[in-house]
Order: structure tokens, then C-alpha cells, then sequence
């Protein structure tokens, strides 16, 4: 059996980019027999970027409700809260001190922002990072090693992370034995990865994103902002080359698809095709939305729910734990 293991960090709301790339083919996963399931809520990671309370606390109930709207068997999976595995900062910090400072150096992430501070003329590189955004590979490092994770689902810009934690978890074993499994990276297939309004990847980043839980009407309007060409109706349309294309291929059957395809060939107005790209994302939004707005009045479920998923994962952490501190020289005296 293996297991497969992901986090959304608790910093936005849910867009369409987060359900197709991520916790939709992370819900069927999970449906599979060959797979134990670790889905969390990364909220120690929102600190290095946010430090809005609110904004943190709202993040991590919608996406909570978010899960559970959409049909994630918590009896099955394991669905919890970063920060309520404690063993998580402690094993971060066993892990620290396995790290070297120079991997962090090379951090793709990190040395974008070194760039950019250089670039505007900043004295100091190093302006504006925190130690906590500096080693917060490390953080994700324990999130997967924590559950001995074989499979780990993320995006294109998270490959770096997933080779660091490798390199840390065998320097690990290398000194204490052999108590973790090397993940492995699952990127998402090229289809999983949406494109925003404006065509670039739908990323909170750009702020180009569709909202999951948008009430139909206000979804409907998103979907009529995609950008798209000036071909006229009845002028033949290129499937490859538009985003409005790209998205209903996410949704759609492979039926379905071949349909919308050759409407394209035959010259379909944009509108229409919005139109169809709405109807169809609405079909199979609706019901999940209704069980969303449901969760989201009463909180208290969605607290449960995240309260036993930790008293499960910790079944696991709790023993493991002990196990690594004990590895380390950090035990009983005797
Ligand atoms: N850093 C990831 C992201 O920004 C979120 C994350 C945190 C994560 N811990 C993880 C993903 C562990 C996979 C495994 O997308």
C-alpha cells in the first residue's frame, strides 16, 4: 500500500486551478484501494507569506469545506490541519539541523526574491526574508517525511521542494538509519494545469483566477472575462489556441471535447462557447456548491471533522516521532 500525501497552503480562497490540478484527482485517489491518503491544510506555511489573521483563518475554513464539499471520504483519507500535528515543527527541527544552509541558498523561490531586491537597488539581498520563508522547504520536508509518503502530488514549482526533501531524508538516514522512504514528485499532467483569464497558469499569484464557489450568475460573468481572439462568429477557431478550449477540456468527457472541437472548426461565436464552458462547469459544481454553503454555516462541522483527522494522523506521528527523536540521541535516560 502506498501513500500519497498533499497540502494547500490556507492563504486565498479556492479557485478552479486548485479543484482541476489538485484536490479533485487528489479526491479519486483517495477513492483507490492501493492508496492510504494524507490531505492537510498546510496553515504554518500561510504564516511566511501572510500575516493577516483573518485572512488566514477564513483560508483555512473555506478550503477545509472545500474538501468536504466535494465528496473527500474522511472515514477513508486522512484530513487534517498542519498545526495540529505537532510532531510536524518538531520533526522540522531534527531536520533543520540535517539541512544544509546551502541547499536553502539554491532554492529557485529564494533566489527569485534575492534577484529582485538586487534589481531594485536594494543594499541588502537578503531584504524582506524571513528565516521562515528562507527555509520553508524544510517545513514541507516534515509535512511528507512526518507520513513516510511515497507519492506527492504538486505543481511544476514545487519539483525543487521535493528534491530537497529527498537529499535532507537520505542525509538523515545516512546518520540515524533508515526510517524514511524517498517521495516521489507526481506533477500534474499538462491538462490538470488551468490557465487563468488572462492565459497565464490560474494561480492566486496573478490574481487572474475563477473563484470555485462563485454563485452562478457571478460564475457565469467570470467566464465571460476569459480573454480570447477577435475571430468573428462563423470564422473557424483554433481548439489549440484558446484558453476557453483549454478549460472545457478539464471538465469535459473525451465525447464531449471531440463536440466542442469541431464546433470550433465550424465557427462557433465566443459567446456561445463561453456559454457551453459555463453550463458545463456549473453541472458539475452545483451540488457540491450547495453542500459548501451548507459547511460554511455551520463551522463547528468542519472543526470536527479536522479534530478527528488529527487524533487519526497522530496515530501514526505520535509513535514515529518518538522513534526519530530516539534515533537522535533524544531519549529516556537509562
Ligand atoms: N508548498 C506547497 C505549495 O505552495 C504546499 C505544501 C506545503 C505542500 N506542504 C506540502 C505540498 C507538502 C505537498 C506536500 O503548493
Amino acid at each position: 500500500m502506498k501513500t500519497v500525501l498533499t497540502g494547500i497552503t490556507t492563504t486565498g480562497s479556492p479557485h478552479l486551478g486548485n479543484y482541476v490540478g489538485a484536490i479533485k484527482p487528489a479526491i479519486a485517489k483517495s477513492q483507490s484501494k492501493d492508496f492510504n491518503s494524507y490531505f492537510f491544510l498546510a496553515d504554518l506555511h500561510a504564516l511566511i507569506k501572510c500575516w493577516e489573521p483573518e485572512k488566514i483563518a477564513q483560508s483555512t475554513k473555506e478550503i477545509a469545506a472545500t474538501w468536504l464539499a466535494l465528496g473527500l471520504d474522511t472515514e477513508k483519507a486522512m484530513f487534517y490541519r498542519q498545526s495540529d500535528i505537532q510532531e510536524i515543527p518538531e520533526l522540522t527541527w531534527l531536520l533543520t539541523c540535517m539541512c544544509s544552509k546551502g541547499l536553502m541558498n539554491r532554492s529557485h523561490a529564494y533566489k527569485a526574491l534575492a534577484a529582485e531586491n538586487i534589481e531594485s537597488g536594494a543594499k541588502d539581498p537578503d531584504k524582506g526574508i524571513t528565516m521562515g520563508l528562507f527555509s520553508y522547504p524544510v517545513l514541507m520536508t516534515a509535512d511528507i517525511l512526518m507520513f513516510n509518503a511515497n507519492e506527492v502530488p504538486v505543481g511544476k514549482d514545487q519539483t525543487q521542494h521535493l528534491e530537497m526533501a529527498r537529499d535532507i531524508a537520505a542525509r538523515f538516514n545516512h546518520h540515524f538509519g533508515n526510517h524514511f522512504d524517498m517521495p516521489q514528485t507526481i506533477v500534474a499532467e499538462d491538462q490538470a494545469v488551468l490557465p487563468g483569464l488572462d492565459g497565464r497558469k490560474m494561480s492566486k499569484s496573478y490574481n487572474n483566477t475563477i473563484p470555485l464557489w462563485l454563485p452562478e450568475k457571478k460564475l457565469r460573468k467570470h467566464i465571460m472575462k476569459i480573454k480570447t481572439n477577435l475571430l468573428e462568429p462563423g470564422e473557424p477557431k483554433d481548439p489549440d489556441d484558446s484558453f476557453v478550449f483549454d478549460i472545457y477540456k478539464a471538465f469535459a468527457t473525451k465525447e464531449q471535447t471531440q463536440i466542442f472541437k469541431q464546433a470550433f472548426a465550424d465557427g462557433i461565436a465566443w459567446g456561445a462557447a463561453k456559454q457551453e464552458l459555463f453550463e458545463l462547469i456549473n453541472k458539475e459544481l452545483s451540488a457540491p456548491r450547495e453542500k459548501y454553503n451548507e459547511l460554511m454555516q455551520q463551522p463547528e462541522l468542519i472543526e470536527q471533522e479536522l479534530l478527528k483527522g488529527a487524533v487519526k494522523a497522530r496515530e501514526f506521528s505520535v509513535p514515529f516521532m518518538q522513534e526519530l527523536k530516539k534515533s537522535v540521541g533524544i531519549r529516556p535516560i537509562s
